[in-house]
């Protein structure tokens, strides 16, 4: 199967080409082009993402994206005036300039092969999936492809099986299995009792695990997107100068709750007259060891209880070193028989590789029943 993906949720605009042989344990996936461009530049100066700007970086980015994956250029030949009115109408909010790029590229590029096209659909900011939908729309009604949507967080779940180089066996999911899915919108622990069906099975009350990093972040004056630096820093901090509560740890369900501890740290930094260097080192690594111990302490328990065989970590936070050495360190001691599945570094972040995959296992829908759900639930 030869699938096209297009991911526009938020600041990443991403496309991918991916061709799947087999299926089962001897699934293949081969990523033939991997195309990214990133608005975080863009937007840090505002410290996040604003979404009407988003939408507009997305539909600059499209056509030239879109270029890459199929480069060979053919010789000009005119839509029919059918397909130039339908985008027309459908491409009436991307504006002109998106509409005048992408009936030039279609001109120009021979129709490809492909099996399906595979589009985020939610959850996500919704200007911005829709210049992804509808692009993907234009395209699966020009070139006649079915269309597939996915939900990012599916594709955040499957990235941990995925290599971000060319052909690779995809990695094996045994069921029950469990995901920690930690991204800038969300923090949730997602089980897959038997094949790739979702359970939400815990989940944050307030903020998502990476925004309280990039919140922390900006109480400790460190550029946007706050995660990695946050990260960076705590390295040089010692753990425990300052102690920081862990909130949730204990509670007799699967949530999470991380709005408190950002207040935390705000109440800790107000106390220090003058903050050095190294009082916010250590802040930064305290803050960071709590939420570790906070998402491995009950990504543990949940595994104990459901009997999970595989465990597997995505979504933006999943760069985060510590999270991911003291999970594996937690699972190799505490897990005995089950197998952690941890991402690429070029899959923890937005991509469209992740959207090809959960796009082979999605199911094709009419075109006009496509939209964007910006609160949409695995
Ligand atoms: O999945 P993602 O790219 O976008 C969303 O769907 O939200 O996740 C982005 C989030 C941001 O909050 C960013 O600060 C966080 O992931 N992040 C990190 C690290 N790298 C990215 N958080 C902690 N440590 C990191 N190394
Ligand atoms: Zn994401």
């Amino acid at each position: 199967m030869r699938i096209l993906s297009i991911e526009t949720s938020c600041d990443e605009t991403a496309l991918a080409l991916v061709r799947t042989k087999g299926t089962g344990n001897a699934l293949t996936f081969e990523v033939e082009k991997n195309a990214l461009s990133s608005q975080t530049a863009i937007h840090a100066p505002y410290g996040g993402v604003f979404p009407m700007l988003a939408k507009r970086e997305h539909a600059k980015a499209l056509p030239p994206l879109l270029r890459q994956i199929f480069p060979e250029v053919k010789k000009g030949a005119t839509l029919p005036s059918r397909t130039t009115s339908w985008m027309k109408k459908l491409l009436a909010h991307e504006g002109d300039a998106f509409i005048d790029a992408l009936t030039l590229f279609l001109e120009t590029t021979a129709k490809p092969k492909l099996d399906r096209i595979a589009v985020t659909s939610g959850p996500g900011l919704e200007p911005a999936l829709w210049v992804g939908i509808n692009c993907a729309k234009a395209l699966a009604k020009a070139w006649d492809v079915p269309l597939v949507p996915v939900n990012h967080m599916e594709g955040h779940a499957l990235s941990p099986l995925l290599s971000a180089a060319t052909a690779s066996k995809m990695k094996l999911m045994r069921f029950p299995a469990l995901a920690l899915l930690v991204s800038g919108g969300h923090t949730e622990l997602v089980l897959m009792k038997k094949g790739f069906s979702y359970q939400v099975v815990g989940e944050t009350r307030d903020d998502a695990a990476g925004e309280a990093f990039d919140k922390v972040a900006r109480m400790l004056e460190l550029p946007y997107p706050g995660g990695p630096e946050v990260s960076r820093l705590a390295k040089t901090g010692t753990p425990g100068r300052y102690p920081l509560p862990r909130p949730m740890l204990t509670s007799d369900d699967f949530d999470f709750s991380f709005a408190g501890l950002k207040t935390a740290v705000l109440y800790t930094l107000k106390k220090i007259e003058k903050p050095s260097q190294q009082d916010k080192a250590d802040i930064a690594r305290e803050f960071e060891d709590a939420v570790v111990d906070v998402l491995a302490g009950k990504t543990l328990r949940a595994a104990q209880e459901f009997g999970a065989t595989t465990i597997v970590l995505g979504g933006g936070v999943s760069a985060n070193t510590a999270l991911r050495e003291r999970l594996a360190r937690d699972v190799r001691e505490k897990l005995p028989g089950a197998v952690l599945h941890l991402p690429d570094a070029a899959l923890t972040t937005d991509n469209a590789v992740m959207i090809a995959a959960a796009g082979l296992f999605g199911r094709a829908r009419p075109l006009a029943s496509v939209r964007a759900e910006g609160n949409a639930r695995l």
